[in-house]
């Protein structure tokens, strides 16, 4: 082992929460799960957690870059996360508090109507032509029909891909055309903060660029006149098959069959089909659901705020949550509609327990003033969440403050798309947390830090995160493209996983995730993270979001410049500017001191939140932007460069 790092770490965050006796009481891990071996902790959790028609003869095969799991097992994955729990005596019980935007649009789901409703939709499936094997996009916003669509083409065995229903038509015909779908089910149109998203419309575009999509189906949700192509087109309740369970037995799967492919942006303008399969993938989401979320199905009421178009919503408010039987909150709008206190509305009215959402949901709540979440009792929360962005240390205080109530234990779980089930995380009961840190592998990952040249950096040092071994929700490939697949992850280092993030390691051995790699800054020769110099600012406590890129500089190869929106949208002034350039200096040292600073009201995000570094570098560097598709709202980013113009003569 040596000590050579490739990344700087300068950020100490010293502040711990070691878990409280009466929490560690009740916990569904301990810490002797650690101590389980590897294979026999996955064998364990695939009987506890899972029911087979067939049992798996083989834990695992591992000839790398591919991994196969369960080997000769058969099961349903709607089988698993419906029909079983109704066996067992539970129909009555609630899978999802459905809550639409509009006032009063409330629908409650039992297993037992989750069952009817997924079998008439598999039903209908099958009459219009789906069979095993069948591939089914779905492009619809948050509405019960979304999981019922995903469960019926499971039932079938029919593999899905669902889009984002924030997306366009062009990335919903592209990734129609590279899985190759059929059939597509769609919804008339979405609510969004009191306005209607023409989801069919879209879709229509999009088929038009898709000719091998021959049928779609149609769920009515506001109920406006939307055009139907004669002979495509279904309106769901006019097709609507029988809700017998008899009539529509589950079809057992091979353990490695397709499940659903997930399509997500990598560096080039073509997205990657990230392939899952059906028994480590449900096993995987079902362990780590039950034991980060420390769920007790009968008790609590979980809820996660992501979107099911996203893999957070499909392994944790659908396949794991579900499988586990848990009760579940599923909300379809905007955290500010009709104002900034839906979510505690939503919170108090359930009486939820565990909430699981992302910093940059987190920092907007920030943004917006503690009073909105002090109007509500959230004293039923017990645990709270975060995923998608490393969290600042002091959005983590605000989150365990203001929302936890200083009670709740906070899970901040590292994964991704590609690993399909939280791998790096605290468990609760269990872990001593660090703001800033998501801590330890989940057991059975084996998780490192390398440095350049692959030797593994240690207690201290910063360097690329990886994986040593194979775990049963890893992506089973990129759909269509073993030499992508190969060069994205594996060609780094040989055998192992390359994640694309920089990560640290502490003496405890807590990981500490920097940011993807292509974002690292490199100033007078040292290799400085985002993440560190973002949290350093929003230290400052008229601060509520801050994001850094890097521009060329003459004399430091790279100088930092600084984004930053201060709290209640307040304008900064230069001396403000000069405040928080001493700040960061103070708090990580001057060589991450920003070499300019633009005040804005917002900053450029992606639609699932996480903040687009490389557009600010597109305007730190004052180039013509690059692809600017993705973004949730794309007039920001031309409001930021025109205030880093204004702000340019200011810079020293
Ligand atoms: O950079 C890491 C960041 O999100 C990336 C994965 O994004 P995606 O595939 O969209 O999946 C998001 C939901 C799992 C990672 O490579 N990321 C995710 N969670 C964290 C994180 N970075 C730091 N801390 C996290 N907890």
């Amino acid at each position: 082992m040596t000590t050579e790092q490739t990344i700087d770490t300068l950020f100490l965050e010293e502040r711990r929460y070691p878990p409280s006796a009466e929490f560690a009481a009740q916990a569904n891990a301990t810490s002797a799960i650690y101590e389980e071996d590897f294979e026999s902790f996955w064998a364990r959790n695939a009987s506890e957690r899972v029911s087979w028609f067939e049992p798996f003869s083989t834990l695992y095969e591992w000839e790398p870059p591919y991994t196969k799991w369960f080997l000769g097992g058969k099961l349903n994955v709607s089988y698993n996360c419906v029909d079983r729990h109704v066996e067992h005596g539970r129909g009555a019980k609630v899978a999802f508090h459905w809550e639409g935007e509009p006032d009063g649009d409330l629908r409650a789901i039992t297993y037992e109507d989750l069952q009817h409703e997924v079998v008439a939709f598999a039903n209908t499936l099958k009459e219009l032509g789906v069979e095993k094997g069948t591939p089914v996009a779905i492009y619809m916003g948050m509405v019960p029909e979304l999981p019922i669509a995903m469960l019926a083409c499971t039932r079938l065995g029919a593999p899905h891909t669902v889009v984002f229903g924030g997306f366009s038509a062009d990335s919903l015909s592209d990734r129609m055309n590279d899985m190759g779908c059929e059939v597509l089910v769609t919804q008339d149109e979405a609510w969004r903060r009191g306005t209607t998203v023409p989801l069919k419309r879209i879709a229509d575009d999009a088929m038009s660029d898709a000719p091998g999509v021959k049928t779609c189906i149609v769920v009515r949700r506001t109920g406006n006149d939307v055009p139907m192509a004669e002979g495509r087109d279904h309106w769901y309740h006019d097709v609507r098959g029988s809700d017998d369970p008899a009539s529509c037995p589950p079809e057992p799967m091979d353990a490695e069959d397709l499940l659903f492919l997930m399509y997500t942006s990598g560096t080039t303008a073509k997205p990657k089909g990230i392939a899952h399969t059906t028994g480590g993938y449900l096993v995987g989401a079902a362990a780590t659901h039950y034991y980060v979320f420390d769920l007790k199905p009968d008790a609590d009421v979980y809820w996660c705020a992501a979107d099911v178009g996203w893999i957070t919503g499909h392994s944790y408010i659908v396949y794991g949550p579900l499988c586990n039987g848990a009760t579940s909150v599923m909300y379809e709008g905007t955290p500010d509609y009709p104002d900034k206190d839906r979510w505690w509305s939503i919170i108090e009215r359930y009486g939820v327990t565990i909430l699981y959402t992302a910093p940059t949901a987190i920092r907007s709540h920030m943004k917006w003033g503690p009073e909105h979440a002090a109007k509500h009792d959230l004293t039923s929360l017990r645990l709270l969440g975060s995923v998608g962005e490393p969290i600042n240390p002091e959005a983590w205080v605000w989150y365990h403050e203001n929302i936890g109530g200083e009670r709740c234990p906070i899970v901040d779980t590292w994964w991704q798309t590609e690993t399909g089930m939280i791998l790096i995380t605290p468990l609760p009961g269990v872990t001593t947390t660090k703001p800033g840190s998501a801590t330890q592998p989940f057991p059975g990952v084996d998780a490192a830090v390398f440095s350049e040249s692959g030797d593994e950096v240690g207690p201290g040092g910063g360097g690329y995160l990886v994986l040593k071994r194979p775990w049963p929700a890893m992506l089973r490939g990129i759909f269509g493209d073993d030499a992508r697949y190969r060069e994205t992850y594996w060609s780094k280092y040989d055998g192992v996983y390359f994640a694309g993030d920089g990560a640290r390691v502490d003496e405890d051995g807590d990981f500490w995730l920097l940011g993807r790699v292509d974002d690292v800054m490199n100033v007078s020769g040292h290799r400085i993270s985002t993440i560190e110099v973002e949290s350093a600012l929003v230290d400052h406590p008229e601060v509520a979001e801050a994001a850094v890129a890097a521009r060329n500089d003459a004399t430091t190869g790279q100088a930092i410049v600084a984004f930053v929106t201060l709290k209640g949208g307040a304008d900064g002034s230069v001396a403000k500017l000069e405040e928080l350039r001493n700040h960061v200096a103070q708090k990580i040292g001057p060589i991450a001191k920003p070499a300019n600073i633009v005040f804005t009201p917002e900053l450029p995000k992606t639609r699932s939140g996480k903040i687009m570094r490389r557009l600010l570098r597109d305007v730190a560097e004052n180039r013509p932007l690059g692809d600017t598709t993705t973004l949730a709202d794309p007039t920001v980013v031309e409001e930021i460069r025109d205030r880093g113009q204004a702000e340019a003569g200011k810079e020293d």
